[in-house]
């Protein structure tokens, strides 16, 4: 049975170091680190998302701000809100949860954030830097940092040597994530729906990242004996067992069959999602840092 990776555990240990890191600014500098988060529109499952990003904002002693804007946002004055928002300078991270209602165009709004302050990581700057193996002076995507930092815990700095295989191809997720396990010195494959023998390329791979958005497309046979299992998935599915229109949340992985063969595997939920969060708020708190002087 493969140790299940507590990324709730690694979470509170990065919110705890980032909010002691936003006193010190706060008492040295008189700053406050501030995060503005931006929703369009009435998806339930980004409004928890955003909510949970708030809070946690608030809790690590941040000036925490939310907009929510009525689903009839248009182009213009989502735009008009971020320009406001990078001439604010009690604003030093910008994230406009996406996706964006299907009339908004989410490409010119995240490039129009100020790299300084787009602490997703998205703007062409900041994925431009990953990209050239400049992972210090920008800022890095949430959730690919997480991960990584979930895999270093279980498998140490350096992965040279190792076969990492990503699903999903996204800009928000799987390129970063494959550059950063390629910076890390593993030997990276890019899998997506066109991939041929999915389950086979999968069977190679020492780490195994799958971000699909399909409930637990992974399986048992896909995983390697051994492998490092990271589920990025985190999908709404029924459960009868749970009452009549009960849900609940899985990953991409099928968690229990493949937890048999992996040597590791997070959990969904409290596996990658609670890392993605402390993530941001790190990002946050070194944007706020940068702004002095
Ligand atoms: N939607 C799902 N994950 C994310 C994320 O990390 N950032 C933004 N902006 N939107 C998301």
């Amino acid at each position: 049975m493969a140790v299940i990776i507590d990324g709730k555990k690694s979470a509170a240990k990065v919110t705890d170091a980032v909010g002691e890191a936003a006193a010190v600014l706060e008492r040295e500098a008189g700053i406050k680190p501030g995060l503005a988060v931006v929703i369009v529109g009435n998806d339930p499952a980004s409004h928890a998302y955003v909510g949970a990003k708030s809070r946690m904002a608030k809790q690590c002693g941040f000036h925490s701000m939310q907009y929510t804007l009525p689903e009839a946002t248009t182009q213009d004055e989502l735009e008009s809100l971020v320009e406001k928002l990078n001439a604010d300078p009690a604003v030093h991270g910008i994230l406009v949860q996406l996706p964006l209602p299907r009339h908004l165009n989410s490409e010119p709004v995240i490039q129009s954030i100020r790299p300084e302050k787009d602490v997703d990581g998205l703007n062409v700057v900041n994925a431009g830097k990953v990209a050239s193996g400049d992972l210090a002076s920008g800022l890095v995507s949430c959730t690919p940092a997480g991960a990584m930092l979930l895999l270093r815990n279980q498998l140490g700095a350096d992965l040279s040597g190792m076969n990492a295989v990503v699903i999903g191809r996204s800009n928000l997720f799987g390129k970063p994530m494959a550059l950063l396990l390629l910076a890390a010195n593993a030997t990276v494959t890019m899998a997506h729906s066109r991939t041929k023998d999915l389950p086979g390329i999968c069977r190679q791979a020492d780490i195994l990242v799958a971000a699909v958005g399909r409930a637990q497309m992974v399986r048992k046979d896909w995983v390697k004996p051994g492998a490092v299992v990271i589920d990025v998935g985190i999908n709404r599915v029924d459960a009868p067992e749970k009452g009549e229109g009960a849900t609940r949340l899985v990953g991409d992985v099928a968690f229990d069959e493949c937890a048999d063969i992996a040597s590791a595997i997070t959990p969904v939920p409290g596996g990658v999602g609670p890392m993605t969060i402390a993530m941001l708020m790190a990002n946050t708190v070194v944007a706020a840092y940068r702004s002095v002087g």
